[in-house]
């Protein structure tokens, strides 16, 4: 039975653990990086508004969803998937849901390592005082000379995707967790400060009013599927990513109380970010809406002018690489964990290959920034299309078909008892309403929006 199942990859050794490894996994650029700039390019307020809709509507019950199927079939996502249908007597077909996390596991971290890599190049620009009384003219040019050169991004993103495999490879338990445990707090903490400085000296108020005053007319179908795909993406959703966490989660842990927490805790982490750079953009008069540059832009600009600059600005961007690296290994985890499992291959082995593979597809989003940047398709570039692709369809796709496999084909029972809930009212609100209603309806909704048929 399902209850006696064993992880063959071991098991989280408490529930702070696991919390620990799924908030390292859920803050990450999402949070820093991304969350900032399609704000900006969305037109703030009523963005955010969407976007924490989606993250306590649908973000929260999928979550636990994606735990407690996890937990339950107690492999990687592909397998429990198999499993799991197999248990409820469900057609076999549903281990696809498995393959297309894994899938898009590869695509998000092909990119996702471009960019962390553009952090790690920032930890040596910032450490060596380049940006010491930096104008926002002074840094945008060192920003553009940064992506304008391929063998500079390549290399860093090479970088990135080696130290992800080391970890990868030696497994995800040991050491993510003390890790996380102390670099995440220091990270949150230098959230504050720079939030503390765009209180003193960016445009406090304006920041303000534009990520919280919500202006429905910058609302259009995109923005809205735009702030629906971050939520999954943010929360680390729709991909097997918390699935296969969820996998080395221990029995008796309450998986709605570590939902709640790791999705109050990245949701903390993006406003903060929104509340550091927004004052910064606009007393300095830069465009919010500048693009996946937009970090990288304003804060230095906020390091170069204050006192210890270069001191907490190497640590900023030393954090933001560790976060990256948190998420990064969660990405790859669903397709390495399937490989042990399946073709009885070391860590090691498997980690090499999947970093081959990830490493090989993330020249496309090396390329899109410079000798690429005129390949187009729809009005993208390669890298804009891996992002739209994943976020804003796979993840949410994903997310659909494990709310329709947890609240309408698996038995209530097994539902029921895999979620332990103590109270009934509250198990009922969730699976009555949120996991069979809210969560699936409200994706389709957003997705039939966005092609037009809702006019
Ligand atoms: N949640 C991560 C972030 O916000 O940076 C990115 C991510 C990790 C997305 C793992 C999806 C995933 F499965």
């Amino acid at each position: 039975m399902a209850e006696e199942r064993q992880s063959i990859h071991g098991q989280w050794s408490s529930r702070m653990a696991f919390i620990l490894a799924a908030t390292g996994s859920a803050v990450g650029l999402g949070n820093i990086w991304k969350f900032p700039y399609i704000t900006g390019e969305h037109g703030g307020g009523a963005f955010v508004l969407v976007y924490l809709l989606c993250i306590f509507l649908i973000g929260i019950p999928v979550m636990m969803a994606e735990i407690l199927l996890g937990r339950r079939g107690r492999q990687s996502p592909i397998n429990t998937m198999r499993s799991l249908a197999k248990e409820e007597k469900l057609p076999a077909i549903w281990k696809y849901l498995g393959w297309m996390g894994v899938l898009a596991g590869f695509l998000i971290l092909s990119y996702y390592s471009v960019i962390a890599g553009w952090a790690l190049a920032y930890v040596f620009r910032t450490g060596s005082g380049l940006f010491t009384g930096a104008t926002s003219d002074g840094a945008q040019t060192i920003f553009a000379e940064l992506i304008a050169d391929p063998e500079r991004l390549l290399a860093w993103h090479t970088l990135f995707v080696v130290m992800t495999m080391i970890i990868v490879a030696r497994g995800v338990k040991s050491g993510l967790e003390k890790a996380v445990r102390y670099l995440m707090p220091l990270l949150i903490g230098i959230l504050v400060m720079l939030v503390g400085y765009a209180m003193s000296e960016g445009a406090f108020q304006e920041g303000l009013h534009f990520l919280f005053d919500p202006d429905f007319s910058k609302l259009d179908e995109t923005a809205i599927l735009t702030a629906m795909g971050h939520s999954f993406f943010t929360l680390s959703l729709g991909m097997g990513a918390i699935m296969v966490y969820g996998s080395y989660l221990p029995k008796n842990t309450s998986i709605t109380k570590t939902s709640i927490i790791v999705a109050l805790a990245d949701t903390a982490v993006a406003l903060m970010a929104g509340m550091a750079i927004f004052p910064i953009v606009f007393a300095n008069g830069m465009e919010p809406g500048a693009g996946p540059g937009l970090i990288f832009q304003t804060l230095p600009i906020a390091f170069g002018q204050m006192p210890g600059g270069v001191f907490f600005g190497t640590l900023f961007f030393v954090l933001l690489v560790f976060a990256a690296w948190t998420s990064a290994i969660s990405l790859i985890e669903p397709a390495v964990a399937w490989l042990v499992e399946n073709h009885g291959q070391t860590r090691i082995y498997a980690s090499v290959i999947a970093g081959f593979v990830t490493w090989f597809v993330g020249l496309a989003t090396v390329f899109s920034f410079n000798i690429w940047s005129d390949v187009k398709y729809w009005d993208m570039t390669p890298f804009d299309l891996l992002d739209y692709l994943t976020s804003n369809i796979m993840l949410p796709l994903g997310g659909l078909l494990i709310a329709v496999f947890t609240g309408w084909l698996m038995s209530r029972q097994s539902v029921q008892d895999e979620l332990a809930m103590r109270y009934k009212g509250l198990f009922n609100f969730w699976y009555g309403v949120l996991i069979r209603v809210v969560a699936p309806f409200g994706v389709i909704v957003v997705f039939l929006n966005a092609i037009g048929v809702l006019d």
